[in-house]
């Protein structure tokens, strides 16, 4: 088979296919933020993020070290798009206006969105995410070279799934499981299974 030709190009973002994730916070004033993210990944117990230091997650990442980690499926896209162009931070920061950004207090009422209680943190989790995850901030930094993202280290203290997609009693069922992918700037789904890893257990 012949392999196509490559070309350089320069892509404004690096958004090359991630999960979306409902990142919860609290408030200052009790009430809960969400967030929709797409830059995680898992490290053993622990998940890290890149968060933007103007947005309101941050704020609050740094001041109460606690977060749900909401995990949508790709039937959940439209309630992710429907938070997309707000922040809960007021006033909005300039530039953010500038890009059409408006702020929003009550994120699960624009997202039609349901919260529940959390059993070891204090932001809520989402009821129609199938996997939320609980926990708590490890670390942030803000690297020099590019202080707009921090990295925030969390470690997971409580993983919770519907229990549609849980297979036996610790593993979730990957063909019960479509997690939503942000793939340059478009939501997807995942396709069907090509294969497994030597490692899998299911
Ligand atoms: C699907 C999707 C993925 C996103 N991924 C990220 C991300 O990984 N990191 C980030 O800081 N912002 C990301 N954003 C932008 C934030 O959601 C946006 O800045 C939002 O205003 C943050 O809300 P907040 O200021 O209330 O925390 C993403 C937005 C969408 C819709």
């Amino acid at each position: 088979m012949q392999l196509p030709a490559t070309s350089v190009i320069k892509p404004k973002i690096l958004y090359y296919g991630a999960p979306v994730i409902l990142l919860t916070t609290y408030n200052e004033d009790a009430s809960v933020n969400i967030s929709p993210l797409s830059s995680s990944w898992g490290l053993g117990q622990n998940i890290v993020l890149g968060v933007s230091t103007e947005g309101k997650a941050y704020i609050n990442l740094k001041r109460q070290l606690e977060c749900v980690i909401n995990i949508p499926d790709q039937t959940l896209w439209e309630n992710v798009e429907k938070l997309a162009s707000y922040t809960g931070k007021n006033p909005v920061p300039k530039h953010k206006q500038e890009m059409g950004f408006r702020y929003c207090k009550d994120k699960y009422a624009v997202s039609g969105l349901t919260p529940e209680r959390s059993v070891t943190v204090k932001p809520t989790r989402i009821k129609e995410c199938p996997i939320q995850i609980e926990a708590i901030v490890k670390d942030i930094t803000i690297p020099e070279y590019d202080p707009v993202f921090a990295i925030v280290e969390t470690e997971v203290k409580q993983f919770h799934a519907h229990e549609t997609i849980i297979k036996g009693e610790n593993h979730i069922d990957p063909t019960k499981w479509s997690p939503l992918i942000y793939n340059f700037r478009h939501y997807y789904g995942v396709g069907h299974e090509l294969g497994k890893t030597f490692r899998s257990e299911t």
